[in-house]
């Protein structure tokens, strides 16, 4: 089932001399329970395209459809408000350095998105608990970010951006700034959710050895998007 379709997205920053194009004509369509990974050396696009896709950047044109639903077309936003709505409710984001709250512990970082729709008390803290024990760090719930290890801290923000039980996981360059165990560990969560979440994950990495078992990998070149065929997939 089709979880995200975009069509023709295309983004220019600027405009004449300034003008840049950092994507162009993109067409991707991902489905429930997929792990896609989106390749792509430094000014691709890669950040620009999850930042459409999840419609914190608006698009210059082209058409967006979540769920079954067109939320974005290009001559505006298609149901205005409900969009962000939508985004706190069924969309994950997990950046590349983790954006904790510094001065709440992890508990109280995954409880917030809770609360912002509407999650609270007792089922709240319940789900806390699980999302912990869940991305295996229940154990440092009481910390605060900065007292967590680089790989904590993102799998702490894993946990935050499934918090919503997301359908749409978005995550730019999570291990980027971790060894490469730690790196493994939270390729390996978010793998995990797109099994047993069933939730579409889209991965942005740069780290060729991260992409083991992705169901698919695109790249991404001067903003243009280019299928990959995985040696693996060759078969289906
Ligand atoms: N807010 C912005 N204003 C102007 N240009 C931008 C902005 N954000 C990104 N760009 C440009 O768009 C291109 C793609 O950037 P980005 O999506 O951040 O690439 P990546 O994440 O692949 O490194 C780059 O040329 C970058 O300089
Ligand atoms: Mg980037």
């Amino acid at each position: 089932m089709e979880i995200l379709r975009i069509e023709g997205l295309t983004k220019v920053f600027g405009s004449g001399r300034l003008e840049v194009r950092a994507l162009q004509d993109i067409n991707l369509s991902v489905s429930k329970g997929e792990l896609v990974a989106l390749l792509g050396p430094s000014g691709s696009g890669k950040t620009t395209l999850l930042l459409c896709i999840s419609l914190i950047l608006e698009p210059t044109a082209g058409k967006v459809v979540f769920d079954g639903q067109t939320i974005f077309q290009k001559d505006g936003w298609e149901g205005g408000a409900d969009m962000r709505r939508l985004r706190r409710e069924k969309v994950g984001f997990i950046f590349q350095s983790h954006n904790l709250i510094p001065f709440l512990t992890a508990r109280q970082n995954v409880l917030l998105p809770l609360s912002l729709i509407g999650i609270k008390g007792k089922e709240a803290e319940t789900r806390v608990k699980e999302l912990l024990e869940y991305m295996e760090i229940a154990d440092r719930a009481d910390y605060l970010p900065a007292l967590l290890s680089g790989g904590e801290q993102q799998r702490v923000s894993i946990a935050r951006a499934l918090a919503n039980n997301a359908r749409l996981i978005l995550a730019d360059e999570p291990t980027a700034a971790l060894d490469t165990g730690r790196g493994t560990k939270v390729m390996d969560m978010l793998k995990r959710i797109a099994r047993e979440n069933q939730s579409a994950v889209i991965v942005v990495t740069h780290d060729e050895r991260m992409i083991e078992g992705f169901d698919h990998v695109y790249h991404l070149k001067d903003g243009c998007l280019e299928r990959n065929v995985m040696p693996e997939s060759v078969n289906e």
